[in-house]
């Protein structure tokens, strides 16, 4: 055996007394993985360098308005197949969708029927959210915590954009009795996810677009239930079969439906579950 073919065992051995067993089969597996696609793809020594100062300058981008490196993830499909892999699909439950790097735990509770879009920032196309919640019998979930978070009519979280007041288009509602709630907002634009860092360069460099397809995040939580956390995205977006980060299902296109009075209503129905109640840690503070 030469150097490059006994290299990985000594690895492996050398991490093997690791006393945690969920880490040291994660670990084993990295590293066999891991020197795999080095054998495969033989980087040269300028590529690898290139490489790992591309993943330093992503940590380093990475702040209290931008999380690079769930970008990165999100970029590269991994957290779509997390949360598919940890995820049922298929037993009528609502598609699940990545939670993206934009999620801000303690949104302001509110009551129903309230509007999320606050302040000066109000100005948009006003839109009106109806959800209904169940569980997979079809009985309603009352008392389930409804989170949600979504980009401006121009296509910027409040935390990009200084014209918005803090929390801005984010809240948290209460399903009633029956498993529904209501808020009002302004319809949200699609976006282009940030490009001013080493994500952009790498978007670039395959001559991949940034967009995202116009949606709405939502996190469904309560006790004895798996937490939803899904995306509906609007049904008449020209990018909806091309979203940068593959968070679109079929099932999860929304029909943002055009009303004779103006506005726009979006009619959506969640079905949750059961399972643990889990609260994801949130990319930003
Ligand atoms: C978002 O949905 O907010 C998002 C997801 C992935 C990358 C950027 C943004
Ligand atoms: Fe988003």
């Amino acid at each position: 055996m030469n150097g490059a073919d006994s290299v990985t065992e000594i690895v492996l051995k050398a991490m093997s007394r690791t006393p945690d067993p969920r880490l040291r089969e994660i670990m084993a597996s990295l590293v066999n993985h891991l020197h795999a696609f080095v054998r495969e793809a033989r980087p040269t020594e300028e590529e690898f360098e290139e490489g790992l100062d591309f993943l330093l300058r992503v940590g380093k981008a990475s702040g209290a308005e931008k999380n690079e490196m769930i970008l990165l993830s999100d970029l590269l499909g991994l957290s779509t197949l997390v949360t598919m892999i940890n995820n049922a699909q298929g037993g009528g439950e609502t598609d699940p969708a990545l939670l993206g790097p934009f999620y801000r735990a303690q949104s302001p509770m509110c009551a129903p029927g309230e509007n999320i879009s606050r302040g000066e920032a109000r100005a948009g196309e006003p839109l009106s959210v109806h959800g209904r919640v169940t569980d997979i019998r079809g009985k309603p979930v009352a008392g389930a915590i409804v989170d949600v978070w979504q980009a401006s009519p121009v296509g910027l979280y409040e935390n990009q954009d200084p014209a918005q007041p803090d929390r801005n288009l984010r809240g948290r509602f209460e399903t009633n009795a029956e498993g529904r709630f209501h808020f009002r907002s302004v319809r949200p634009a699609g976006y282009p996810v940030p490009t001013d860092g080493p994500c952009g360069e790498m978007l670039r460099a395959q001559d991949r677009h940034p967009y995202r397809p116009a949606h709405i995040h939502f996190m469904i939580s309560k006790e004895g239930y798996k937490t939803l956390v899904t995306q509906v995205f609007a049904n008449d977006d020209n990018c909806i079969a091309a979203d940068v980060v593959f968070g679109v299902t079929p099932a999860l296109s929304g029909n943002f439906e055009r009303q004779p009075d103006g506005g726009v209503r979006l009619d959506y129905a969640f079905v949750m579950q059961a399972g643990t109640r889990r609260i994801p840690k949130a990319p930003l503070p």
